[in-house]
């Protein structure tokens, strides 16, 4: 088939390097030319494990291209997948749907015939329709242009194994047998074919689906991360706690690691985002509990600090800190409202002098935090700490061996906020190690 992918961030251009490995032509298009050149280069601007691959494999081998222009998308195929990005206004909570609503508005004049216009952004419910009433407005083709909504539910780090094999697929559509259904069956065939769910619902339920999994998933965290709170007031250790809730499958383990708390580009957004149209629906108490999801979710930050603190002795100021990470979370170069990042920065305002090593976000977090101090080794990061932070639990930081790294620092003093360093190796090592929610 023939499709074309508008908006080529982490989401658009992880699926259009997928379609392309599906077998499709496809053409991707962002108005970032920068973005654009790497793309043709078959390089992600990012960081995104298998993705330089895919991107390489396919722009060789002609299926995939990538564009600034609407008029060549428009041209190139009648199935257009929307990824572009949907932020949080500047200042607010609510989404910024300025690239989506542009993106349609562009789009539609140039749509002369039928075409399907497929949105995968995460958008407030009640949103596709707008979209629907733009294309209705500027598309030449009327009302042969038809809409379906399909949340994509990729994580950061596993972007490609996530949309090459999702768990299931969601098709929001206007009404019974549908062309826009048939060309997206088509498109993912090999996908279903090989046994995924596809589930199809109304436009206000696919753009809710999404919404509430990610709600979901931030609950579980901030859940296990308020039982956390509890642990560290009655001496329980919520490693163990979360393994026992863990086994009982209406639980389940995964989504459920205790620590830091979330951050990233969507998670602390949706909810936001999510509680900001609940507002506008007028049920704002149907999502108050976000705002204390939120609200544990942030309190973890500040009791790093505290920790910190405490282990100094109650003076931060003046002391040297290293911090292990910068990514929102391992595997990626991502840095948006990363807990660790948020972390470091506390403790530099703090009067601290704070050393930053991250195995790839360490570019990123130069340009977002430059009055952090950088390493481009953990070791080296560590040189002379009177406190090592361990805030991103990259794989790499379990291998460091803790007795090696004692010789270095100034006082082996270890705060894990990740949960996986090993204290009985860091203790036996010499180190004085304190994790959240552990005794
Ligand atoms: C998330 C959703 O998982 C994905 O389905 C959606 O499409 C986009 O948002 P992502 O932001 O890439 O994906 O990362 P995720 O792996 O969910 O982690 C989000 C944050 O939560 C990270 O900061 C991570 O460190 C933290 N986290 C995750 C925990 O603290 N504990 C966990 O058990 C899982």
């Amino acid at each position: 088939m023939k499709l074309t992918v508008i908006g080529c961030g982490y989401l658009g251009a992880t699926h259009a390097a997928a379609m392309a490995e599906l077998g499709h032509q496809v053409l991707g298009m962002d108005t970032d030319p920068d973005k654009v050149a790497a793309l043709n280069a078959g390089r992600a601007p990012f960081f995104e494990r298998g993705l330089d691959e895919l991107l390489a494999k396919h722009t060789a081998d002609g299926r995939l291209r990538f564009t600034t222009s609407y008029a060549e998308a428009a041209a190139f195929a009648d199935l257009h997948f929307i990824g572009v990005g949907t932020p949080q206004k500047p200042g607010g909570t609510a989404y910024d749907l300025t690239h989506l609503f542009t993106a349609a508005r562009r789009l539609a004049p140039r749509l002369t015939g039928p075409a399907v216009i497929v949105g995968k952004c995460t958008v407030p419910v009640g949103t596709a329709p707008q979209v629907i009433g733009l294309l209705r407005e500027f598309a030449p083709a009327g009302d042969r242009v038809e809409v379906c909504w399909n949340p994509e539910f990729l994580r950061e780090s596993h972007a490609v194994e996530d949309t090459l094999h999702p768990d299931r697929i969601v098709l929001g559509l206007t009404g019974e047998n549908t062309r826009a259904e048939a060309l997206v069956r088509q498109a993912y065939g090999r996908i279903i074919e090989s046994g995924t769910p596809v589930i199809v619902t109304d436009l206000a339920t696919a753009e809710l689906v999404k919404s509430a999994a990610n709600a979901f998933l931030a609950t579980k965290i901030s859940f296990i991360n308020a039982m956390a709170e509890l642990c560290e007031l009655t001496g329980a250790d919520v490693q163990q706690l979360a393994l026992a809730l863990g086994h009982d499958q209406r639980i389940g383990a995964k989504g459920m690691r205790p620590g830091l708390g979330f951050g990233g580009g969507c998670l602390p957004k949706d909810i936001q985002g999510f509680m900001a149209r609940a507002g506008e629906l007028g049920a704002d108490q149907a999502l108050a509990f976000l705002h204390e999801v939120d609200a544990i979710n942030n309190r973890r930050r500040e009791r790093t600090v505290g920790l910190a603190r405490e282990q100094l002795g109650g003076v931060i100021k003046g002391k040297r800190i290293t911090v292990w990470g910068a990514a929102f979370k391992p595997d990626t170069d991502d840095i948006r409202d990363s807990p660790a990042l948020a972390v470091a920065q506390a403790l530099h305002q703090a009067g601290a002098t704070v050393t930053v090593f991250d195995p790839k976000a360490l570019d990123n977090a130069r340009k977002a935090h430059p009055r952090l101090d950088y390493a481009d080794h953990p070791i080296e990061a560590a040189d002379g700490a009177e406190l090592l932070l361990h805030l991103t639990e990259w794989p790499e930081f379990t291998r460091i061996d803790p007795a090696g790294l004692a010789t270095r620092v100034a006082v082996p003093r270890v705060i894990d906020g990740r949960g996986t360093l090993d204290p009985t190796r860091w203790r036996a090592a010499g180190w004085i190690h304190r994790a959240l929610g552990r005794p």
